[in-house]
């Protein structure tokens, strides 16, 4: 047993999330988390919702309202689907508490302490008609190093490099098109040069990394320079140093406070139930996981490590705090062959998904066809399919024909005879399968995982169809003993999927007969701010419940009721319905 971290990245709350979000941060975290539970580890999974910077701040201007309104607006949505989808965090809460901004300044001053936090004169960009400043991502222009031609100024989209706007070939401003003109200002950089030997040993000490992954964060060691830390902007974590603690125009730079979100969030939660949160943070067996949308490798695989070998040169208060063990990203889902643009109406939101399919329909495809380590596309006509063709007609099915021959037969679990070779085979098959599927989830090889636990369930098909219980009339002991077998193999392939598809694992429990919890579920709680703030939603829940990660036996005698069917099997219009939608 070890101590476990998933770090899951942290949505901006500047608009509902849709599945291309949750394909690359949501699902994939849960499904490691959960079976790391079920596994018997001690898992904490923290997030939230990231509220700073310009992508909130440009929205909230949008709309006219304040960035706190917005972020108080979307953190509710986010909080909302992210429950609905099943996502087990022990704690999700959000940048905007006194927490955050306390442990956010702490590193930040200790950094400074240390002397990774340089002082140095930059060019900020204003609008020459508004006489405002302009934030970086407001600036677009040609990439300098792979020339694409509308690279934005905080970062190029197309390479992934992180850019200074004056960096840009011939930068414009978005809001109007006109030149910024580059004015100079002061601002704190992280020394990355001087942490660049660090770095590397720690990248080049990795082990089991996506290929591409590690090779992307190695390059990034090509070109290293001081980064800005803080900002010209208004809104934000205020910068705790004497003489720009007040002044109101400089923040903290919202990527230097969110990945501060999850160790800050693991101090929220050991605040909360006391526990002691060394054991992930300090203790060298822990590990720590980080999941996330490719787009977001450099503020983990360079950004966030970089910080933390800078305060612990000489920690403070928190002590020597462990880098990742890795840095999981999956990368880009498209949608009916086109990047996902809710400006462009090309967009399937979590909740409109939700609403019409259900949970375990969309975990099911994101972990069977989801952008786990290939840019991946979603399409309706794939998402029919894959519900009706696999997990409706496959594993449903050898469930509703089970449970309805069962009950029919005997109402109960019958008791097996003698088994024959076949009996023997299918449940060894059953067993076996925790090993490789749980390696699988372990090595974060998801796809392989779902495939193998999706093909156990065809062998009990198989097996089902090759016995042809329904046949059997004048021999009561083979029957119930064919139906013990798959009743059996059908317990223990609902283990192996429950990390996947935890509510409809929950169900096919209790249709067994199970009582109590199967798959813990997470809950929205209206939590008070620690430090006398304002209250807000908080996901957590208490996941110590569950069945554990083996093969468990049935229990003769157990009541078996004719069933109602777990999944839905949907119309092939739906096809037509929802494509319909992207048009409108
Ligand atoms: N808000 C960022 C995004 O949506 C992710 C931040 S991850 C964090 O791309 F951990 F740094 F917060
Ligand atoms: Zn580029």
């Amino acid at each position: 047993m070890s101590h476990v971290l998933a770090a899951v990245a942290w949505p901006y709350a500047n608009g509902p999330r849709h599945i291309g979000h949750v394909s690359g941060f949501g699902v994939p975290s849960d499904v490691f988390s959960r079976y790391m539970r079920m596994a018997g580890h001690d898992v904490l999974m923290v997030s939230g919702t990231d509220e700073h910077g310009t992508p909130i701040l440009v929205e909230a201007e949008k709309e006219g309202v304040t960035p706190q309104a917005l972020a108080d607006r979307f953190n509710r949505v986010i909080v909302e689907d992210l429950t609905a989808l099943g996502l087990s965090y022990d704690l999700f809460t959000r940048t905007t508490t006194r927490n955050h901004y306390h442990v956010a300044q702490e590193l930040f001053k200790v950094v400074h302490a240390n002397g990774y936090m340089i002082e140095q004169t930059t060019h900020g960009a204003i609008s020459p008609s508004t006489g405002r400043t302009l934030p970086d991502r407001f600036i677009e222009g040609t990439c300098p190093i792979c020339g694409y031609d509308s690279a934005r100024g905080d970062q190029c989209d197309n390479c992934g490099n992180q850019l200074d706007p004056q960096d840009l070939i011939n930068p414009k401003s978005r809001i109007n098109g006109e030149t910024p003109e580059f004015i100079e200002t002061q601002h704190y950089f992280l020394d990355l040069p001087a942490l660049a030997d660090q770095l590397g040993d720690w990248l080049r000490s990795r082990e089991g990394w996506r290929p591409n992954v590690l090779k992307f964060s190695l390059n990034l060691l090509d070109d290293v320079r001081p980064r800005a830390m803080t900002r010209d902007i208004d809104w934000g974590i205020p910068v705790p140093l004497p003489g720009w603690e007040d002044n109101p125009a400089k923040r903290l730079y919202v990527w230097f406070d969110a990945v501060i979100g999850y160790f800050s969030a693991s101090v929220e939660w050991s605040r909360r139930t006391g526990k002691d949160l060394s054991e992930w943070w300090n203790s060298p067996e822990a590990r720590s996981y980080y999941f996330m949308g490719k787009d977001n490798i450099t503020f983990h695989s360079q950004i966030w490590p970089a910080e933390l070998l800078a305060y612990n040169a000489n920690p403070g208060e928190y002590g020597k705090l462990n880098l990742p063990t890795e840095v999981v990203s999956s990368e880009y889902l498209t949608v009916e062959g086109k990047k996902f643009s809710s400006s462009r109406r090309v967009v399937i939101y979590v909740r409109d998904f939700l609403d019409r399919y259900g949970p375990d329909a969309l975990r099911y495809y994101i972990a069977v066809a989801g952008p786990e380590s290939t840019d991946t596309n979603f399409t309706w006509a794939e998402f029919l399919r894959r519900n009706n063709d696999e997990l409706v007609a496959g594993w449903g099915n050898l469930v509703n024909r089970t449970l309805a021959l069962t009950a029919k037969n005997f109402g109960e679990i019958p008791a097996p005879a003698a088994l024959s070779e076949e009996d023997e085979a299918l449940l060894a098959t059953v067993r076996g399968a925790f090993a490789t599927v749980g390696e699988h989830i372990g090595n974060h090889r998801q796809k392989l995982a779902i495939n193998e636990a999706m093909r156990v369930v065809g062998e009990a098909n198989k097996y089902l169809s090759d016995q042809a219980p329904w046949k059997i009339k004048d021999n009561p002991e083979r029957l119930g003993t064919i139906l013990h077998t798959v009743l059996q193999a059908i317990n223990d392939s609902n283990t192996l999927l429950t990390p996947f598809l935890p509510h409809s694992s929950q169900k096919i429990f209790e249709l067994l007969g199970g009582q109590g919890v199967h798959a813990p579920m997470p809950q929205i709680e209206e939590a008070e701010d620690l430090d006398g703030g304002p209250g807000y939603p908080i996901i957590t829940g208490d996941y110590t419940q569950g069945t554990k990660w083996e093969s468990t036996p049935i229990t003769v005698g157990t009541k078996i009721e004719a069933p109602t069917p777990v999944f839905r099997k949907l119309d092939p219009s739906i096809v037509d319905e929802e494509l319909a939608r992207f048009e409108s």
